[in-house]
């Protein structure tokens, strides 16, 4: 695929008709943005979720997260946060109203502020999206990722997710996602989902993930995924994760709002070492009928 069309695949640029900026509802295709230095310099954050029946779903925490980094980020100040939480759910609002048959199909809503803007756009879901929900083939990316304030943040310096979710480590393949390590060996996230795994001990079933210690994004699913399982029964640990750890594990998923939550296949080309579970009952599939 020519490198355009790529850039086009992984970036939903066919976009749904309407969006809103700074209070208006315009029409995708007009030119709607002036210029603006955030946006330029990538000096901003933004959120993406999944519409589904005609809402968004996990709302509250897509707007707690964009709302709590701009604050963090120096972006808004502190006082202007409630008013830039009823401007974004006003916008919201009006634009899903305004866009015919979202009660039928997925979408995905992003949100982006700077200190001068607010956008807010539908765009629709991409074949590629889709068929990762079927499972994803994770990649190590050949650099490790230091500590950094702006990885605990969705923020517009985007480009290193997005490089490391277009060059794959052995040419092509259109469901991976890239694996980010620490210096020291430890597992964080993926280029645009949190990783869990499972490890199986006779009876016993234990989830894993990285701690929000590590430099990682909270994820919304990443939350709504662990709250499902322990209210479920099940064990769940936040702590360090080697990525010796991974390899062994019995099943590996990772968890994303457009997911939302997908199981890995392989890891650096090699199927998982670990013993599945003896019953074929996977935590993946749990995961996902709680929170899908
Ligand atoms: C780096 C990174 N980690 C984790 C996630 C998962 O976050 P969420 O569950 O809120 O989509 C994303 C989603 O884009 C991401 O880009």
């Amino acid at each position: 695929m020519d490198p355009a069309a790529r850039y086009r695949a992984l970036t939903n640029s066919s976009e749904l008709p309407w969006l809103w900026v700074d209070g208006r509802i315009t029409p995708a295709d007009a030119p709607a943005l002036r210029v603006d230095q955030g946006l330029l310099r990538g000096d901003g954050c933004f959120e993406s979720g999944l519409v589904h029946d005609g809402t968004v779903r996990a709302l509250d925490r897509h707007l707690d997260r964009l709302l709590t980094s701009v604050v963090a980020l120096g972006l808004v100040a502190p006082a202007h946060r409630d008013a830039l939480q009823t401007d974004l759910t006003s916008g919201l609002h009006s634009l899903l109203a305004a866009t015919p048959g979202l009660a039928a199909r997925e979408a995905i809503v992003r949100m982006t502020v700077t200190a001068q803007s607010r956008l807010i756009q539908l765009l629709p879901l991409t074949q590629r999206q889709l068929d990762r929900r079927q499972g994803l083939h994770l990649w190590t990316i050949p650099e490790p990722r230091g500590e950094s304030l702006v990885h605990r943040h969705k923020t517009l310096g985007w480009t290193a997710n997005a490089v490391w979710s277009r060059l794959h480590p052995a040419g092509h393949d259109p469901v991976f996602e890239g694996l980010w390590l620490d210096p020291g060996g430890q597992v964080l996230e993926g280029t645009t989902s949190s990783i869990f795994i499972v490890e199986r001990q006779g009876p016993r079933t234990t989830v894993l993930t990285p701690a929000l210690t590590r430099a990682i994004l909270a994820g919304t699913s990443r939350a709504r995924v662990i709250g499902s399982l322990r209210d479920h029964g099940l064990d769940v640990v936040e702590t360090d994760l080697p990525f010796a750890r991974l390899v062994q594990a019995s099943e590996v998923f990772a968890t994303s709002a457009t997911l939302p939550v997908a199981p890995i296949l392989t890891v650096d080309g090699r199927p998982l070492r670990g013993q599945p579970s003896s019953d074929g009952a996977e935590v993946y599939k749990l995961a996902e009928r709680l929170v899908g």
